[in-house]
């Protein structure tokens, strides 16, 4: 048997896949479609300091290839979810990631400090792709500074795996992940939604009610290969990719990037079995070309890309 356990900071997975944050619940809804032993881990859907609504309907768009959603975070506060949600989270066969977000600097640290006490949580992803109210709403992954702030705020309080997703929605995505790195992020999670917007012809008006929202799926895919390759040769901590992966060519090509990890979002929503079946295919794909273990072909792809998970002696 081939070997596709993957190490993300100090959390040791035996599969290196994950499910996006708010794309697979819980987990516990696909319970009995899916073995959820067979995942790496599930993020859950981000929380943050106090409840959320939302925003207002349509929350959805289809789109050609993909879809467009503005959610607005909706969530019912940490203190709610200590109380009521995390306690079940230690009943699931895999790993559990907590996802944080936030609207200041003191947002990020109060949410994630109390998120990563419990021990139902393994490790904590930061979803810094939200507006800082202290700085004319810019967005804290679109800015080196901010990001550097939040994630340090967030880092000084917990030693669990901090992994930090960043926003595809810059011009340089490279120097964002190296202050993201410096600041002491354990991973990132590369990338969150693209910005986008459809209107309605008849009605004129836009479609989402919130205007404007964020496209997932394969519509993104390429330019989330594109973020991870950057990624991979700016930094040394491992990547966990993401945008658009339906099947396990898709993953590959993020492995090839130089991801040690994918995380799958949008594809559950026409089949929550894609994590499950990846692996699947993933031990076939390296066992048909002998090669041991997954971590052999991370960033093959990539010329000038160090794999920090290279075994000596290996082959592939
Ligand atoms: C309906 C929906 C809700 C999402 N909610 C969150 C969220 O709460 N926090 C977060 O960090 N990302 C959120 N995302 C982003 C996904 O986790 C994922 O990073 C992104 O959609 C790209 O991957 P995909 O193309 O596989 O979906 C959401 C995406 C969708 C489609």
């Amino acid at each position: 048997m081939v070997d596709l356990s993957v190490t993300i900071g100090k959390l040791k997975l035996p599969y290196p896949t994950f499910t996006g944050s708010g794309c697979y619940g819980s987990g516990e809804e696909f319970a009995p479609f899916v073995d959820l032993a067979r995942i790496g881990a599930v993020v859950l859907k981000s929380v943050t300091r106090l409840p959320r609504l939302g925003n207002p309907t349509p929350r959805l768009v289809h789109t050609p290839a993909g879809m467009l959603n503005a959610i607005g975070l909706q969530n019912p506060g940490i203190e709610w979810y200590l109380d009521h949600d995390v306690r079940k989270f230690a009943e699931r066969p895999c790993a559990v990631v907590g996802s944080v977000a936030g609207f200041s600097v003191d947002d990020y640290a109060y949410t994630c400090e109390k998120l990563a006490a419990r021990d139902e949580i393994a490790a904590i992803e930061l979803n810094i792709s939200c507006p800082n109210v202290a700085h004319e709403g810019e967005t804290f992954a679109c800015d080196p500074n901010l990001t550097a702030k939040v994630v340090r705020a967030a880092r000084a309080t917990t030693d669990k795996t901090l992994i930090v997703k960043l926003s595809p929605n810059v011009t340089d995505i490279a120097s964002i992940a190296r202050e993201a790195e410096s600041a002491g992020a354990d991973a990132l999670a590369v990338i969150n939604t693209v910005r986008g917007m459809a209107i309605d012809v008849e009605t004129w008006k836009p479609r989402l009610g919130n205007v404007t929202g964020g496209l997932s799926g394969p519509a993104i895919r390429p330019i989330a290969v594109l973020a991870v390759y950057e990624v991979a040769r700016a930094v040394t901590i491992p990547i966990v990719g993401q945008g658009g992966i339906e099947t396990t060519t898709d993953a590959l090509e993020f492995f090839l990037a130089g991801a040690s990890a994918i995380s799958i979002g949008t594809g559950n929503f026409t089949d929550p079995r894609v994590p499950m079946r990846i692996v699947d295919e993933l031990e076939a794909y390296l066992e048909k070309r002998n090669i041991p273990r997954l971590q052999n072909i991370i960033g093959k792809a990539n010329v000038g890309f160090a794999n920090p998970y290279q075994f000596e002696g290996d082959e592939g």
